[in-house]
């Protein structure tokens, strides 16, 4: 009996032991303030108003743990790129920068984009009542309107005249366009840290992006036509989709990991599989069609410009000219700070030269060594901080 009891025991042993049960994440599931709130950091919520109506939400971590009485923090505003939102920044763990942040003494406010999940508002229109009015925007207008109105609340808030800005992407396509489009607002930054750089896509390395901007006449015209203004809005069905297909059980991590680094540049090093289930938690946050557009516009023009409606007509009535105008990047005169990746499929090394030429400001370029690092490795590569926190925050401290 007791021979029989010893080897089920140890039969139990031995199939647990060889089909481990693959645990999720103990961060899926939550979204940014859950995250905040989980890591002990206080969060607050502050929504502003831009001057065309949308209401935008920002997530605060005005202290870190251990800092709570600390007086006059810099303020730091943080933003997210193309479908993300704030949780990118907090949904790395204690490795997150904007915890990071918080515990060396700033004070984090982290940015929505218009349309996206926390900000898919507006004083006047429905998102989903007034479509093709409410979606009528790309990030030139994040630049435009968002970003001031964001500015200009953090410091009205704080009584801090500048403020540190951090972006990724999109979040700092947007800050090129604000820099150049509305000029006084250099003025107010104390130093711009670009993660990943996206102004010229000419040289990109992406099969992709590639395909999907030779026929972007076409699917422009598609898009109006079928009226699809809206792109990849935050859905429960959609992540918990994405959560289950990329999680350590599922058989299809790999096919997962491929997906996204046919997109964003491979590298099988720094990205923790693991954390697919987090970060699909909170991706796609929802974007305009529109953003996706300006984007293919520039990869086949090669210009960084504002939005081109090809039609003559159009652009003549929004633009005065038939062809839309280009951004002055010598106009932004905010300091800059370029970090980019060898192997980053949306930010290719040649264009980012070329835009570090025509900024009115550039006082770091920094290309990062290791040679895999790719577009999502600034918020997710194990070695992120070593590899570029650590002099991003060295820099700040000059500033
Ligand atoms: C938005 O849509 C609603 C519902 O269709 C409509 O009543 C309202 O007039 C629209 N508002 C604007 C500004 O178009
Ligand atoms: C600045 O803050 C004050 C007090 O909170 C408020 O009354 C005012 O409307 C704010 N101004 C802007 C531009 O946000
Ligand atoms: C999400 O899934 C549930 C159950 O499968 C379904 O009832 C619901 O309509 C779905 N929601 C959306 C927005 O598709």
């Amino acid at each position: 009996m007791l021979v029989l009891k010893a080897s089920i025991f140890f039969g139990i042993v031995v199939i647990a032991t060889a089909y481990p049960q693959p645990k999720l994440h103990s961060d899926a599931g939550l979204n940014a303030l859950e995250l905040i709130e989980k890591y002990e950091y206080p969060i607050e919520r502050h929504n502003v108003v831009t001057d065309d109506g949308y209401i935008l939400e920002m997530h605060r971590i005005p202290h870190g743990r251990t800092n709570a009485g600390m007086q006059n923090k810099e303020p730091v505003l943080v933003m997210h790129g193309l479908l993300s939102s704030s949780a990118d920044w907090v949904n790395f763990g204690e490795k997150s920068l904007g915890f990071i942040l918080a515990d060396l003494g700033y004070d984090v406010w982290l940015g929505n984009a218009r349309g996206s999940r926390w900000s898919r508002k507006h004083v006047r229109l429905s998102p989903d009542y007034n479509q093709s009015e409410y979606w009528s925007f790309s990030w030139n207008e994040i630049g435009k309107y968002d970003l001031p109105a964001k500015i200009d609340y953090i410091i009205n808030n704080t009584g801090h005249k500048k403020i540190f800005y951090i972006g990724h992407s999109q979040g700092t396509t947007s800050f090129w366009v604000m820099g150049s489009e509305r000029p006084e607002y250099n003025d107010k930054i104390r130093l711009m840290a670009a993660l990943g750089p996206v102004a010229y896509m000419q040289n990109l390395h992406n099969p992709t992006a590639q395909e999907a901007s030779e026929n972007i006449e076409t699917i422009q015209s598609l898009i109006e036509a079928f009226g699809l203004h809206e792109f990849l809005p935050y859905s429960e069905n959609t992540t918990s989709l994405g959560i289950e297909l990329c999680d350590d059980g599922s058989e299809l991590q790999e096919a997962c990991l491929d997906a996204i680094f046919m997109i964003c540049g491979p590298d099988p090093d720094q990205l923790d599989p693991s954390l697919l289930p987090v970060i699909w938690t909170n991706i796609p946050a929802g974007t305009s069609s529109k953003q996706f557009l300006h984007y293919a516009q520039g990869i086949k023009s090669g210009i960084f410009r504002q939005f081109d409606y090809y039609s003559d007509e159009k652009n003549n009535a929004m633009y005065g000219q038939p062809t839309p105008p280009n951004y002055d990047l010598s106009k932004v005169k905010a300091p800059v700070a370029l970090y980019y990746g060898k192997n980053d499929w949306l930010a290719a090394v040649k264009d980012v030269e070329q835009l570090s030429e025509e900024l009115g400001n550039v006082v770091v370029d920094h290309l990062i060594e290791y040679e895999h690092f790719n577009h999502l490795d600034f918020l997710w590569g194990r070695d992120v901080y070593d590899m570029v926190y650590e002099q991003l925050l060295d820099l700040m401290k000059k500033y």
